[in-house]
């Protein structure tokens, strides 16, 4: 598993202000940072993908260069992941895209919850590189539901999981349930609430990002 902050950079300002209960209070500077951090782990998972030899014809000569060999395909869980994903986009700039409308139902009398899923677009998926983004993975039921739901447009050859910030028990679970799975994530964090929210964490970042909802 990848964690960015096993290492400092300039990304543990950009968590800082996710984290800040004031600054994250400014809903453009915090899609913003999830735009800067998806940047961020889009180019560390870039370096894992394989690349060809590639020649590039400049004005001067012929030029040697490692491309991606193939695109990934970035699947978004809305609606919290569209600043993340626009972070993943704008280093992926020719990948695919698939996306997911996957939300927590109904809490039960203990506060657990069912995931809800109304809405799937995906393009073919087999033999891809497809990397699931979600900021919090928290429970890892949505991150699992949505993946179950995409096998059904091909097997991939290969599944990277991205999240800005995650729980021990969401990795957890995940690792268990979709052990093929590659984990990219910007912080590691302690625990779920009783409500399963992430410890420290930072909030409901759909609400963060677009407002309350209903
Ligand atoms: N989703 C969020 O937005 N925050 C959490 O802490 C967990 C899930």
């Amino acid at each position: 598993m990848f964690i960015l902050t096993s290492n400092n950079s300039i990304a543990n300002h950009f968590i800082a202000e996710l984290r800040d209960v004031k600054i994250q209070q400014d809903s453009m500077r915090f899609r913003k940072n999830l735009e800067r951090l998806g940047e961020v782990l889009a180019y560390e998972i870039s370096k894992t993908l394989t690349y060809e030899s590639t020649e590039v014809q400049t004005p001067l000569a012929v030029a040697q260069t490692n491309l991606l060999f193939n695109q990934p395909v970035l699947v978004t869980i809305l609606r919290a992941s569209l600043p993340f994903h626009q972070g993943f986009i704008n280093v992926f700039d020719k990948a695919e895209n698939a996306f997911i409308g996957a939300y927590r139902g109904k809490h039960l009398a203990d506060e657990s919850f069912e995931v809800e899923m109304d809405y799937l677009a995906s393009p073919d998926l087999t033999d891809k590189t497809i990397i699931l983004i979600d900021p919090m993975l928290a429970t890892g039921k949505s991150l699992l539901k949505s993946y179950q739901a995409l096998l059904k447009y091909g097997k991939p050859a290969k599944v990277i999981i991205s999240s800005a910030i995650a729980a021990p028990e969401g990795i957890t679970f995940l690792q268990e349930q979709i052990p093929e799975a590659e984990l990219f994530i910007a912080a590691l964090d302690e625990c779920l609430n009783e409500k399963y929210y992430i410890v420290p964490g930072l909030g409901d970042a759909g609400d963060l990002a677009y407002g309350l909802k209903l």
